[in-house]
């Protein structure tokens, strides 16, 4: 892919994260959507891709815009496209930290058509890739992770979302000696964190969206780190959907190879509300700032970008 699309991809990250931006607190997490969802969709038809979404807001008959298969952007190479105009909706709605507007862009055919239900996912960064098996159990997993990032286990932060059915792995991890911070919800981030030395997450493991799963194997995929997924279909129907997107066995193990193919992807997130590497929206009048972290897998370029969007173009003011 042309290196230029991953500034168009910023634009459209940028776009969906400011126009749900006063829905910040509001406590309507469908209605923030929707306009970050339009803005995304209008925004995606001025890059110069053929773009088909393959993991989005839906089926067809579920989602008017953004639904799986539709195509987006006004002509250019083949691409596949993942979307979540807003990844943690229910962080928008009660103002809380963590939200972000993401996007990954592959090749066509080279991101994996996940479909809409849980993954068990289990994530580390560079320094630990190679480390980690998601069948076995997580104390061992901890202690190859501790080993390779020359820590002791008790030194370790891993990030698990706070869910009932998370009271397992949570008692495990807390028996291994590693300490555990518990998020409400959003697990995109917590995985680009643990990618990124110094944020001070080391692992994620847990639960989480398969969507979810597909966009956060892009960004993990992109610095380097590793990442391993296993669908979690809960009845018939979502057995027989697996099958439907092409995902024959199950139970089969997904690497970073079977959930973002090659050599070629790009993921751009823009932090809605205030994140652990971003700055969440400010607004100061006459414009707003926002803050993107945008990576290209094939160089390994990864920009942080602070941009000022002035709403009159005739009385600028940029403030810090
Ligand atoms: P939404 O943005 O669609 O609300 O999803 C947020 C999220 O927390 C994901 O980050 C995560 O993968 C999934 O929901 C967890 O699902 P559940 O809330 O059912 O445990």
């Amino acid at each position: 892919m042309n290196r230029e699309l991953s500034m168009e991809f910023v634009r459209v990250t940028e776009a969906a994260a400011m126009a749900c931006g006063h829905s910040v607190g509001r406590g309507d997490k469908n209605g923030a959507d929707q306009l970050a969802v339009d803005a995304m969709r209008k925004m995606f038809d001025t890059v110069n891709i053929s773009g088909t979404v393959v993991i989005g807001e839906g089926e067809m008959d579920e989602a008017p815009m953004l639904y799986i298969g539709e195509k987006v952007g006004c002509g250019g190479p083949e691409v596949d496209i993942a979307v979540d105009p807003v990844e943690g909706t229910n962080l928008v709605a009660k103002g809380q930290p963590g939200a972000i507007a993401v996007i990954a862009i592959a090749p066509r055919g080279c991101l994996l058509h996940a479909p809409d239900m849980y993954m068990d996912k289990i994530a580390v960064g560079p320094r630990a890739r190679g480390c980690i098996d998601i069948e076995a159990p997580i104390k061992e997993n901890l202690e190859r992770v501790a080993k390779a990032l020359e820590r002791g286990v008790k030194d370790l932060t891993v990030v698990v979302l706070d869910r009932e059915r998370h009271q397992g792995v949570i008692e495990d991890i807390r028996r291994a000696g590693a300490r555990i911070q518990l998020i409400t919800d959003g697990d995109v981030n917590p995985v680009v964190n643990a990618g990124i030395e110094g944020t001070g997450v080391h692992m994620y493991v847990g639960k989480g969206g398969a969507p979810e799963g597909v966009l956060a194997a892009a960004a993990i995929k992109c610095l380097g780190g590793d990442f391993q997924g296993k669908l979690a279909p809960e009845n018939d129907e979502q057995v027989a959907r697996c099958l439907k997107m092409g995902i024959g066995d199950i139970n089969r193990v997904l690497k970073l190879e079977d959930l973002v193919k090659g050599d070629d992807c790009m993921f751009t997130s823009t932090a809605i509300t205030d994140c652990n590497l971003l700055n969440g929206l400010s607004y100061f009048g006459n414009g707003v700032r926002t803050h993107t972290i945008s990576m290209r897998y094939l160089t390994g370029t990864v920009r942080f970008i602070d941009a000022v969007h002035t709403f009159d173009r005739n009385n600028i003011e940029i403030k810090l």
